[in-house]
């Protein structure tokens, strides 16, 4: 299956992911999780990156659309992948169609995580995230780890991300609206959005994903 996941920040698109890849069998493709790989490296991609994603600004297009263009050719993803951040928007979507189009493939679905701004905002705030491994994701409050600070799975260290400040989280959330939200309306035209609510246990929603996939 080729899923494109859509959300606003802080909608649960990389706890979700861990999971739905995990039961599709399907590789986890994040571009926010590429990018802070090549920004804790110090290549010079991330170099760039890095100045976008603190002011909450997309990266260029010139930069996101080749990285996951190369990730997508890799063999793991041969036979699809779950895009998470990607694309961001209508540029970036119709570039998506393109690449897809020159092998002869097509999207099977659109996932889009329906959640209030409030609540948003409540799990940006608590988000701790593992150095070791992007997929294991905590809430200080939703989903604590046993020890404070430490990954429950791997024993890594947990941060806070640099733009989960109060004002960056803003500043995406705009960024979300305008240039993001309008890519739904460009996939609902192609039949391909299923829309969930993505509220309720972690657990819960991830059964929710699976039915609109037709997967449960
Ligand atoms: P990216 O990393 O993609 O961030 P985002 O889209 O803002 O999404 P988040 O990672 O903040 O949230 P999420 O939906 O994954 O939520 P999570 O599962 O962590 O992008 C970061 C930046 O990179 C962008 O601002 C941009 O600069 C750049 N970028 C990336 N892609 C780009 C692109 N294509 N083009 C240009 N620039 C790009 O969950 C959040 C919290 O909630 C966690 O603490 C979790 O434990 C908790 N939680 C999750 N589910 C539940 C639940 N059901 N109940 C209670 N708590 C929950
Ligand atoms: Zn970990």
């Amino acid at each position: 299956m080729r899923i494109v996941l859509v959300g606003p920040p802080g909608a649960g698109k990389g706890t979700q992911a861990a999971y739905l890849a995990k039961n599709l069998a399907i590789p986890h493709i994040s571009t926010g999780d590429l990018f802070r790989a090549n920004i804790s490296q110090g290549t010079p991609l991330g170099q760039k990156a890095q100045e976008y994603m603190r002011a909450g600004q997309l990266v260029p297009d010139e930069v996101t659309i080749g990285m996951a263009k190369d990730r997508m050719g890799q063999a793991d993803a041969a036979d699809g992948f779950l895009l998470d951040g990607f694309p961001r928007n209508l540029a970036q979507a119709e570039a998506l169609d393109a690449i897809l189009k020159a092998d002869d493939l097509k999207l099977d679905a659109v996932l889009d995580l329906e959640v209030p701004e409030d609540e948003v905002v409540k799990r940006i705030a608590g988000r701790r995230m593992c150095r070791k491994d992007s997929s294991h994701i905590f809430h200080a409050i939703y989903n604590p780890p046993a020890v404070e600070g430490v990954c429950d799975t791997c024993g890594g260290e947990l941060y806070q991300r640099e733009d989960d400040s109060e004002e960056t989280v803003r500043r995406r959330l705009e960024v979300y609206h305008s240039e993001t939200e309008p890519i739904i309306d460009y996939y609902k035209a192609q039949g391909l959005v299923v829309t969930i609510s993505a509220l309720g246990k972690v657990t819960e929603v991830t059964e929710r994903a699976m039915a609109a996939l037709n997967r449960d």
